[in-house]
């Protein structure tokens, strides 16, 4: 983080206590809010506000969360961009039903989305694939994700021989590599107050209509 970045992050810490949700009306629904919840947090100068925790769930169901890189977002639903052979995208094959979570520290808030997955369209993940730069590429091609490594070198030797494969020219898009968009059912915004009287709004899909409530905090 540069050193105007902090100053900017000191600048706005607490700021978000101090700023109630704005009004919700009958005919509110939650993207416009997150649009402005996400330009601010991009504002107050946090390192990677758009990296988000996504829950998949076994189908034992045992959870796990990790964290990975919003890449998009839209009335469609929320995407981000991995292995397709990893554990989450094995999870997410057998159990479509998904977390999000964004914490923005500094300007105390939260939000948790909930829903399900489906794939984006190849043309999509081939598009960022190929806006990404060239080391990523070939690192998508050598890593395994989320496979036992069968000795120390192995990922080192595995990119060697991508480097060397792909020395020229466009690096394909791996079939195994593409991004998966989440959509919302239940979107909540937890704004962080005084005395613990935090603020937390909820979107509830119903029947294709977005409905709201308000929860304790
Ligand atoms: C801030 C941050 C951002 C990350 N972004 C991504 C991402 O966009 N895609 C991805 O596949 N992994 C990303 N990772 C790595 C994942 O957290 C995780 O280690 C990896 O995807 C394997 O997870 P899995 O074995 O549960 O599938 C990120 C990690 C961190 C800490």
């Amino acid at each position: 983080m540069t050193l105007f970045e902090k100053l900017r992050c000191l600048f706005t810490f607490g700021q978000g206590v101090a700023l109630p949700l704005p009004e919700i009306t009958a005919d509110s629904t939650p993207l416009p809010l997150f649009t402005q919840w996400f330009e601010e947090a991009n504002k107050a100068g946090i390192l990677l506000p758009e990296a988000m925790s996504v829950s998949s769930c076994s189908q034992s169901g045992q959870p796990s969360s990790r964290m990975v890189l919003l890449k998009d977002f839209d009335d469609q639903g929320f995407v981000f961009f991995t292995n397709y052979g990893s554990r989450k995208s094995q999870e997410l094959a057998e159990n479509s039903k998904v977390a999000l979570l964004f914490h923005w520290n500094v300007l105390q808030r939260q939000v948790r989305i909930e829903g399900s997955v489906e794939k984006v369209s190849q043309q999509e993940s081939e598009a960022y694939f190929h806006s990404r730069d060239r080391g990523s590429q070939v690192g998508a091609w050598a890593s395994k994700q989320s496979q036992k490594m069968s000795h120390d070198g192995e990922l080192k030797q595995r990119m060697a021989k991508y480097s060397d494969k792909y020395a020229q020219g466009e690096v394909p898009h791996p079939e195994f590599w593409g991004g998966w968009r989440v959509k919302p059912s239940y979107i909540e915004f937890w704004q962080g107050r005084a005395n613990r009287l935090h603020d937390r709004v909820c979107f509830e899909k119903q029947d294709e209509a977005w409905q709201h409530f308000k929860l304790h905090p």
